[in-house]
């Protein structure tokens, strides 16, 4: 099945694909040469194989870098023995064999960048499980400190409001309490890497701030906003499981975190999967090695040095409960090849059957994110006033197909579920509206059978 509309292209000059495939991919790819000089630097002179092996990645990577500058033709990616491998040559064979940087579909020419840095790696003997993105993904999270305090407090707060006994003042509070905790998990999602190469200290801080005022502030910037249908549908199912397809790690998963506390502490939610990537992707998305150092960050004494003591016992009661939920599979981590295969989700039930069939079991599943969303409809340049459902295709239509929810802020050429005349305004007055992060969206869907 393919889409009705063109997919998003970077031959196309007056888009966002062609601004990141011109100018923040080389940038991203610069700060991969630098972060492996700097690990480098860090070797023993007498790891000598280490330090080849290091200096030979930093010439693939300056030849990639070159080739995209150059609009070249794109190559299969080399076999590393990563079980994806095969999945990656057919699509590239199928597909974009005759293609370069610009002319291929942008999902797939930006996956592929990804999936090819990681090959190179991989291919090592001393860097195969090497982040090159996780020393940014440390760093910002440290960044952070302040709002992951803040919220730390809030949420210290939350969960001790009590149990639900399923009268309406409780639902009531508890509707509140969702709607806030989800913004905090949408607005993490403008902390990402990726789009922003250039962050200062005070540029985090302030993109963090998640108090009251600030989320009300938010309010006018979310355009798409079905998130009163999510609640309905987890307040009616007690007990239920919830699916979350991750994006970034630090920040934004913090808030995933959080939300996902207070969702299993209040008693509506059972058990929550979170889904990460295999391998490091899009800068800053989540790898199991990011879940496990957060979490272990959270509970160590020595990161957050200069918190207080009362803020290091808000972090530490935090990450108990999540190490708790842990230990008693209720909140479980999962990965699949999927979420870093050239697919749109469009093809996850043909793709992943096995993944697809799980995902069926749980009662939402969460997308966070823009790469998220970009492959839920397909990437495609479609009418913004087009039905969330029409943009999702198969998994609105499929029998069984599990509820969706989406928590994005937009930051790439593609934006639907709008009214009648959203578009025209936005337009007017802000070129860039769809890509610059400022606006979000929660769009929903549910099947009903008709
Ligand atoms: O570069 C493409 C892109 O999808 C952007 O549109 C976005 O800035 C980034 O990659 C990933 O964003 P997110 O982390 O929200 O998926
Ligand atoms: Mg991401």
């Amino acid at each position: 099945v393919n889409p009705p509309r063109p997919a998003l292209v970077a031959t196309n000059e007056d888009s966002f694909a062609y601004i990141t495939t011109t100018s923040r991919w080389p940038i991203i790819v610069t700060k991969i040469i630098d972060d492996i000089y700097k690990t480098r630097h860090l070797l023993d002179l007498s790891e000598v194989d280490k330090l080849k092996e290091g200096k030979e990645i930093i010439d693939s990577i300056g030849e990639l870098k070159y080739s995209m500058q150059r609009k070249k033709p794109l190559i299969p990616i080399e076999d590393d023995g990563d079980p994806d491998i095969g999945t990656w040559t057919y699509v590239f064979n199928t597909y974009f064999k005759d293609d370069n940087w610009y002319s291929a579909t942008w999902l797939f020419t930006e996956c592929y960048l990804y999936r090819r840095i990681h090959s190179m790696f991989a291919r090592t003997k001393h860097w195969n499980d090497y982040d090159p993105f996780f020393r940014q993904k440390e760093d910002t999270f440290k960044a952070s400190y302040n709002a992951i305090i803040e919220i730390a407090k809030r949420i210290d707060e939350l969960v001790y409001i009590p149990k639900l006994h399923a009268d309406n003042e409780e639902i009531n509070s508890g509707r509140i309490i969702f709607h806030e905790l989800v913004r905090i998990s949408l607005w993490g999602n403008s902390t990402d890497l990726s789009l922003l190469t250039n962050l200062s200290y005070e540029d985090i801080n302030k993109l963090q701030d998640m108090g009251t005022k600030k989320l009300e502030e938010l309010e006018k910037n979310i355009l798409v906003n079905d998130l009163e249908k999510a609640w309905n549908y987890i307040s009616e199912h007690r007990n239920s499981r919830i699916d979350i397809i991750l994006d970034n790690a630090g920040f934004e998963l913090y808030g995933d975190l959080v939300l996902s506390d207070w969702l299993i502490q209040s008693g509506y939610v059972k058990e929550i999967y979170f889904h990460a990537k295999k391998i490091p992707w899009f800068v800053s998305d989540t790898t199991p090695n990011d879940f496990n150092w957060i979490l272990q960050t959270l509970q160590s004494e020595d990161f957050f040095l200069s918190a207080s003591e009362i803020e290091k016992s808000f972090l530490k009661k935090f990450s108990n409960r999540l190490q708790y939920y842990i230990d008693n599979s209720q909140l479980i981590l999962t990965s699949d090849y999927f979420w870093t295969s050239p697919y749109s989700y469009w093809h996850l039930a043909e793709q992943a059957p096995n993944l697809y069939a799980d995902l069926c079991k749980s009662n939402l599943v969460i997308f966070k994110g823009d790469l998220n969303y970009r492959k839920l409809v397909y990437d495609c340049n479609w009418e913004t006033t087009t039905p969330f459902k029409d943009a999702i295709g198969p998994l609105a239509s499929m029998k069984g197909s599990p509820p969706i929810l989406t928590l994005r802020t937009c930051k790439a050429d593609v934006v639907v579920g709008l009214e009648e005349g959203t578009e025209e305004r936005l337009t007017a007055n802000e070129k860039d509206w769809m890509y610059s992060g400022k606006y979000a969206g929660f769009s929903h869907y549910a099947y009903n059978g008709t």
